[in-house]
């Protein structure tokens, strides 16, 4: 399991405060006119704008059945009309190559290894039409970051603990009711190595969400790469 359920409940409160990435996500989805797939879609947080700013319908693929729920709920309160499938996105297989492929909110470092990202990339490549695009992002390990809250609790978004297993490159973020989000980062140069196999090509790396350049500080990967 790449994902614990019971984090799932506590969805909504743990993300209401990432909105910078919306824009993001719907400016290059307003880019294209062919099939939109959102990767580990969870409450359709982004699904649903894009949805709405396209007049389209997306594909969201989640393996977590609470997850789809939610965003089954979310989209008919927001008169969207999603195309919500469980699935791993690790066996990624779409009837129609997407032309956009995207995975916000750091979706992608659940996968614990780096076999597991590969199989996601080489899936992604053969799902996308030949100009398709794949876009997603994902924190950039700062040891600075890391030092300052490993082991210590926080009261925001939702009461929790975190935890860093440098060895692992994995940060737990453990909920004071025990549910448990785990992440495990991964570089730059691992994220160039998985278009690299996959046969994609980097378009652009940005340090943000409005197109930043990508500086030695940035905390954010935002990668957009095309087939
Ligand atoms: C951080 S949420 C992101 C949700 C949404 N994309 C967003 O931006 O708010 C992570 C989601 O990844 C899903 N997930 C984790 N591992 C997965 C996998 N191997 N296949 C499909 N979905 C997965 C979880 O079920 C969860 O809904």
């Amino acid at each position: 399991m790449t994902w614990d359920e019971a984090f799932g409940y506590r969805y909504d409160d743990w993300s209401a405060h990432m909105t910078a990435d919306i824009a993001f996500y719907v400016d290059l989805a307003r880019e294209v006119d062919g099939p939109l797939v959102e990767l580990a879609v969870g409450n359709g947080r982004v699904a649903i704008p894009v949805a709405q700013a396209t007049d389209r319908q997306v594909v969201g693929l989640d393996s977590s059945p609470a997850m789809l729920e939610q965003a089954r709920a979310r989209a008919t309160a927001a008169g969207v009309n999603l195309d919500l499938r469980e699935g791993d996105i690790r066996d990624l297989a779409l009837d129609e190559p997407a032309a956009l492929i995207y995975c916000p909110f750091r979706a992608l470092l659940h996968l614990p290894t780096w076999a597991d990202r590969r199989r996601t990339f080489e899936r992604v490549a053969a799902s996308l039409r030949p100009d398709g695009r794949f876009a997603w992002n994902a924190f950039a390990f700062d040891h600075r970051v890391a030092t300052r809250l490993d082991g210590q609790h926080q009261d925001e978004p939702v009461p929790h603990t975190v935890h860093y297993s440098v060895g692992d490159n994995r940060v737990d973020l453990v909920l004071d009711d025990g549910a448990r989000s785990t992440l495990w980062w991964a570089t730059k140069n691992e994220w160039l190595g998985l278009l690299d196999v996959a046969g994609l090509k980097l378009e652009a790396l940005y340090g943000g969400f409005s197109g930043e350049p990508f500086a030695d500080d940035a905390g954010e990967y935002v990668f957009i790469a095309r087939r």
